[in-house]
């Protein structure tokens, strides 16, 4: 059988979800946002989530909710040719206007007190940075990404 060797750029996946999250109801709010948006899945980092009411769309039934226990079972578990973006006001961070999304990708928030710890940066084979120099709610902050993204791949 012949070997399929084209590739479609333009039907790429992304996933997006949270480390270490402190407050549920930005899960809901991500998630929410996620579907709308185009996201494969949405996944934890560290901290389980339990079902609550922002979520009005019921996303759950539409795209999964992953869980992971460390950043490192993330990155063991990622798809095939598929980087991690980190999110994260950071000094090594390119800035979201310059950055060329790729066609598949994950991409990391931090949580709301301490934001992405260094050695999940570390681990990260991307980082983006919004404008601003204090920091956006993190599920605002996803969901800019995302409508970044899907604003630039539908150019
Ligand atoms: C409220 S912020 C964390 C703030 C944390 N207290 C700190 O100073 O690092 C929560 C998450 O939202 C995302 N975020 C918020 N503003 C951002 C920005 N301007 N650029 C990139 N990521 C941002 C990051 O993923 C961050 O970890």
């Amino acid at each position: 059988m012949a070997r399929l060797k084209q590739t479609y750029p333009e039907q790429g996946f992304f996933g997006i979800g949270i480390m270490n999250n402190v407050d549920e109801l930005n899960i809901g709010t991500l998630w929410r946002s996620a579907y709308i948006l185009g996201a494969s899945f949405i996944f934890t980092v560290d901290k389980r989530y339990k079902k609550q009411t922002s979520d009005v769309t019921n996303a759950w039934q539409r795209i999964p909710l992953y869980h992971y226990d460390t950043v490192d079972d993330l990155l063991k578990n990622l798809p095939y040719d598929t980087p991690l973006v980190g999110v994260e006001l950071d000094d090594n961070a390119v800035e979201i206007e310059s950055f060329s999304h790729p066609h598949r990708c994950v991409y990391l928030l931090g949580n709301e007190q301490s934001g992405l710890t260094k050695e999940a940066i570390t681990k990260c084979h991307r980082l983006i940075q919004l404008p601003g120099s204090y920091s956006l709610n993190v599920s605002v902050a996803g969901s800019i990404v995302m409508y970044d993204r899907a604003a630039k791949l539908k150019r």
